[in-house]
């Protein structure tokens, strides 16, 4: 379990291309959740855990796996967001309450706290996570040092080394049988963290008869950004994956008509159904690089990193605004 994904052959913007089906891992931990918190999930270490500290979007994928996490460790989950909107907290009082990320992890006992910014302790902070981090001698104080577990926002950590080892694993296992000897790996980021490690772990474990890179855009915040992200968790700048655009700017959590027609597009083709935050930009992206011949002579590997119970809030959405023909056309 959380190992082993299929990987499926596709035809997408005219080339023949592989996407590594890491969303049907678990159906609570798929995608990069799976791979970010393997460590946890496998690891008898933590015993001494009784309570875990996250933050993030109150609608992130990573708040519903921690709260399936916390659930079958039986350790409470604390998770610091900026911000709660009222059509989520209506979510909430709703009689039939949609299935978002939110929902299902307050169902699952997660504690979402926003952070009260007047507060003069927060006068300083840029970012939540700086934020927790002037909360940690508090919960020090109420659990113990051992006790309490900080995970970054998006799972930004040493943690997701262990699991994403394993899939960097799988690629290259995948690629030796099918006498693949040049092979571009393809994920949208947002943190970076699952595009740095992969790179990481794929060079550490690749002799030079393989030529594996991995290539990467950016979701949220832009190029500069995701080398800033790439540079908190490494100082190796051989390991930082190419990261390459199509040239628009995208802001993430907007709706763009085109990006939401080539995600129906590619579902219709090949009955795929990708996430509709990062993975209709990642496609885009990937899709100029295709079609610019800039992969020309390597197979290419696209990773469906799940985050599929996002999509119960986005779809609604996309298809209110295609109806409305309201959308920004880039
Ligand atoms: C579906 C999906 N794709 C991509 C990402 C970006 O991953 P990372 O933050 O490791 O770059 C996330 C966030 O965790 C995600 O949920």
């Amino acid at each position: 379990m959380f190992t082993d994904s299929p990987t499926q052959e596709i035809f997408f913007a005219g080339h023949k291309m592989f996407v590594k089906r890491d969303d049907l891992l678990h159906p609570d931990f798929s995608g990069n959740k799976a791979r970010k918190f393997f460590h946890f999930l496998k690891s008898n270490n933590n015993n001494h855990v009784k309570c875990v500290v996250g933050s993030g979007s109150a609608q992130a994928n990573s708040l519903y796996s921690l709260s399936v996490l916390a659930k079958l460790k039986g350790w409470d989950l604390d998770y610091y967001v900026s911000h709660i909107s009222d059509a989520l907290t209506q979510q909430l009082l709703s009689v039939s309450p949609v299935n978002s990320n939110y929902v299902q992890a307050v169902k699952n006992g997660a504690n979402v706290k926003a952070v009260n910014w007047s507060d003069k302790r927060f006068n300083q902070c840029q970012h939540l996570d700086d934020a927790v981090e002037q909360l940690k001698s508090d919960y020090y104080l109420h659990y113990g040092k051992q006790e309490v577990l900080f995970i970054p926002e998006g799972g930004r950590c040493e943690y997701a080394k262990t699991g994403v080892a394993i899939l960097a694993s799988e690629i290259i296992n995948w690629a030796i049988e099918y006498d693949i000897d040049k092979l571009t790996v393809f994920l949208p980021s947002g943190t970076g963290t699952t595009a740095l490690y992969l790179q990481q772990s794929i060079n550490e474990k690749c002799d030079q008869h393989l030529d594996i890179k991995v290539m990467t855009c950016s979701t949220v915040g832009g190029d500069d950004y995701l080398v800033s992200q790439f540079r908190r968790l490494s100082s190796t700048i051989s390991c930082f994956p190419e990261i390459v655009t199509d040239g628009n700017k995208y802001h993430f959590g907007k709706l763009y008509l085109n990006l939401f027609e080539l995600w129906q597009e590619v579902l219709a083709t090949t009955g795929i159904t990708f996430d509709l935050l990062y993975d209709p930009i990642g496609l885009a992206v990937l899709k100029h690089q295709l079609q610019t011949r800039a992969l020309l002579g390597r197979e290419v590997l696209y990773i469906h990193q799940g985050g599929l119970l996002g999509n119960v809030t986005m779809l609604p959405r996309y298809l209110r605004k295609q109806k409305n023909k309201k959308l920004r056309k880039l």
